[in-house]
C-alpha cells in the first residue's frame, strides 16, 4: 500500500509527523510492508493533517487525521469516518487551474525521477535549445509579472540584464516571504523545488547568468533544508553545474537571512546577501543594471520563476491564454485568518474577491458576517464587503484603492476593530523601517501617536493623519514607508464608524 502524509511545516505544524510514526509503528506491528511517501501539501490546510491512500491508481483523502485515527486507515480505509474520497474530485482541488503548484502535494519533494515523470525538467530541455533572446522573449510573450507583489512585467526585467554589458551576472530568487497570510513561496519550496531550481537554471540561461542565490527567511528551517537537499540532488544528478550535460554553466546557492521584513525588499535583500546591514538602496540604479556586487542582477520572487518551467514546457501561449486584463496566467492565492477554509488555491486571473473569501474559503470561521479582508499582506488595503465584486487582478485592485500583492488574502470578522488594525499598520512599520528615510522612520511613529489621539477624542487628528499619510506615500523611498498608508486610510475611510466609536468611546 502506498501511503501519502504532507511534510509541509504547515502540515507538521498540525502533527502530520506524529501521524507518520504512529502509521509507521501500526505497520511493523501488524507486520505490514508499506510505502509511505513524505509529499508536499495539497494547500488544504484546514484538512491537515491529510493523509492519502493510492487505491487501484487513484488518490483518497483522509483528514483531518490524529495518531488515533490511524488504526482504522489500515482496517478498511473506504470506511474511514474522515474519509473524504479521491482528492482530484474535491471540490477545491477541481475548482483550481494549477500551473505552478501542478505537483505540489502530487509528487516527493525530493524524488526527481518523480519530478521528471511529471513533467519536469521539460521546460529546461527546451530552453538549452533555444537562444538566449528566444527565452527572454518566450517569458516576455507569457505575460508573467512579478509575482512578490509589485507585478513588474518579468521578460522586460530579463531582457534589461540580458542587453547589460559585463561579464558576471546573477539570478537571485526572493524567498524572504513576509507579508502576512502568505505562505506560497514556502509551500512550493517545500513541496516541488526542483521547479524553483528549473526556473532559476532557465533565468541563467536567458540572461547569461552562471549563478544564482535563493534568500530564505530564517524562519523558513523546512525551506532552507528541502531546498539544500534539493540543490545537493540537482547538482549531482547534472541539472546544475554543467547543465544537463549542455556545456552551459549555472549553480545555486541557498543564504538564509536574519529576519528582517525590509529584507523582502529587493535592494536591501542584496545589501544583506553582501553581508552588509539590510537597509534599502537608492533606485536607480536598478538591480537589473547594478544589483548583486555591483554586477546586472536578475531578482525575481520565488512564485515568478517557479512559474517558468510551466511556461517552457507548456509554451507561452498557454499559460497567456489564462486570466483577465494585463494580469495573465494564473495566481496561488493564499486564503488566510478568520476563514472557515484557508489555503492556497490557484486560480486564473479574475475571480472576484467575494467568491475567494465566501465560496472557495466558506466565510469566517467564527461564522460571524466578515467585516474586511486585507489583500496583499501589512501594507495591503483592508477591503469591505461593498468591494467583493472586485475581480482578482493587478490594474483591478489598484483601481479600487488597493493591491493583490503576493496575493496573501487575510479574513476579519464583524469583531475587528479597524482603529486598532490601522494602529498595527503604523506600529509593524515603525518597527520593521530600516530608518533610511524621514518620512517612514519618523512619519510611523508619529502615524501611532496621531491614532492614538484619534482614540482618545481629538477631533482634528484624523485629518492630520491623511496628511501624514500623503506625505509618507509621496516622500518615502520604499513600499514598506510608501504602502502603510493603504491599511490605514482605507480602514479609515471604509469603516469610519470604528474611528467614531473610539472617539465616542472616549469622551
Ligand atoms: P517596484 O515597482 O519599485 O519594482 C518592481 C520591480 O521591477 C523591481 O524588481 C525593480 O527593480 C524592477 N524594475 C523596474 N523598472 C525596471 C526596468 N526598466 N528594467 C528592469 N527592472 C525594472 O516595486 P518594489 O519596491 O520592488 O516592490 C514593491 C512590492 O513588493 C509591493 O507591491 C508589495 O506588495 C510587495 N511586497 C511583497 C512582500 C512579500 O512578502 N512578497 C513583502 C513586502 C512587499
Ligand atoms: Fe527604509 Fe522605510 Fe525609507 Fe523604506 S520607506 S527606505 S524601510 S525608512
Amino acid at each position: 500500500m502506498k501511503f501519502y502524509i504532507p511534510r509541509d511545516s504547515a502540515a507538521k505544524a498540525v502533527g502530520a509527523d506524529a501521524v507518520a510514526d504512529a502509521l509507521r509503528a501500526e505497520a511493523a506491528r501488524r507486520g505490514l510492508d508499506l510505502t509511505l511517501i513524505r509529499n508536499g501539501t495539497r494547500g488544504m490546510i484546514w484538512l491537515e493533517p491529510l493523509v492519502e491512500i493510492e487505491i487501484d491508481g487513484i488518490r483518497h483523502g483522509f483528514g483531518p487525521l490524529g495518531p488515533a485515527d490511524v488504526a482504522a486507515l489500515l482496517n478498511d480505509p473506504q470506511t474511514h469516518p474522515k474519509a473524504l474520497g479521491p482528492i482530484a474530485e474535491l471540490d477545491w482541488m477541481k475548482r483550481q487551474t494549477r500551473l505552478t503548484f501542478a505537483r505540489c502535494g502530487v509528487i516527493d519533494p525530493l524524488d526527481l525521477a518523480d519530478y521528471e515523470a511529471h513533467g519536469g525538467l521539460a521546460g529546461l530541455r527546451r530552453a538549452l535549445s533555444m537562444m538566449p533572446d528566444a527565452i527572454v522573449a518566450e517569458v516576455t510573450a507569457s505575460g508573467l509579472r512579478g509575482r512578490g507583489g509589485a507585478g513588474f512585467p518579468t521578460g522586460i526585467k530579463w531582457n534589461t540584464v540580458l542587453s547589460a554589458p559585463g561579464p558576471r551576472k546573477y539570478i537571485v530568487c526572493n524567498a524572504d516571504e513576509g507579508d502576512s497570510g502568505t505562505f506560497a513561496d514556502r509551500m512550493i519550496m517545500e513541496g516541488d523545488p526542483f521547479t524553483l531550481i528549473e526556473g532559476m537554471a532557465i533565468a541563467g540561461l536567458g540572461v547569461g547568468a552562471t549563478r544564482g542565490y535563493v534568500y530564505i527567511r530564517s524562519e523558513y528551517p523546512d525551506a532552507i533544508a528541502v531546498m539544500q537537499d534539493a540543490l545537493d540532488i540537482a547538482r549531482r544528478a547534472g541539472v546544475l553545474g554543467d547543465v544537463l550535460g549542455s556545456g552551459k554553466i549555472f549553480d545555486i546557492e541557498v543564504r538564509v537571512g536574519a529576519g528582517a521584513y525590509v529584507c523582502g525588499e529587493e535592494t536591501s535583500l542584496l545589501n544583506s546577501l553582501e553581508g552588509k546591514r539590510g537597509v534599502v538602496r537608492a533606485k536607480p540604479p536598478l538591480p537589473a543594471l547594478e544589483g548583486f556586487m555591483g554586477r546586472p542582477t536578475v531578482v525575481n520572487n520565488v512564485i515568478s520563476l517557479a512559474t517558468v518551467p510551466v511556461i517552457f514546457e507548456k509554451g507561452a501561449r498557454h499559460y497567456a491564454d489564462f486570466g483577465l486584463g494585463r494580469s495573465r496566467g494564473t495566481m496561488p492565492i493564499q486564503i488566510a485568518g478568520n476563514v472557515r477554509h484557508g489555503g492556497l488555491f490557484e486560480t486564473a486571473f479574475g475571480m472576484p474577491l467575494g467568491d475567494l473569501v465566501n465560496d472557495v474559503g466558506g466565510g469566517t470561521a467564527s461564522g460571524r458576517p466578515v467585516k474586511a479582508v486585507q489583500v496583499g499582506g501589512p501594507l495591503g488595503a483592508y477591503m469591505p464587503p461593498a468591494k467583493f465584486d472586485t475581480p482578482f487582478g493587478y490594474e483591478e485592485f489598484d483601481g479600487q484603492g488597493g493591491l493583490i500583492g503576493h496575493a496573501g488574502i487575510v479574513v476579519f470578522d464583524d469583531s475587528a476593530d479597524m482603529l486598532k488594525m490601522a494602529r498595527f499598520a503604523m506600529e509593524f512599520c515603525a518597527i520593521e523601517s530600516c530608518g533610511k528615510c524621514t518620512p517612514c522612520r519618523i512619519g510611523a511613529v508619529r502615524g501611532v501617536e496621531t491614532i492614538d489621539r484619534i482614540a482618545q477624542g481629538d477631533a482634528g487628528a484624523a485629518a492630520l493623519l491623511t496628511d501624514l499619510c500623503d506625505t509618507m506615500r509621496d516622500g518615502s523611498l520604499c513600499a514598506l514607508g510608501g504602502f502603510t498608508p493603504f491599511p490605514v486610510m482605507s480602514a479609515l475611510t471604509h469603516f469610519p464608524e470604528d474611528f467614531a466609536t473610539a472617539k465616542e468611546a472616549a469622551e
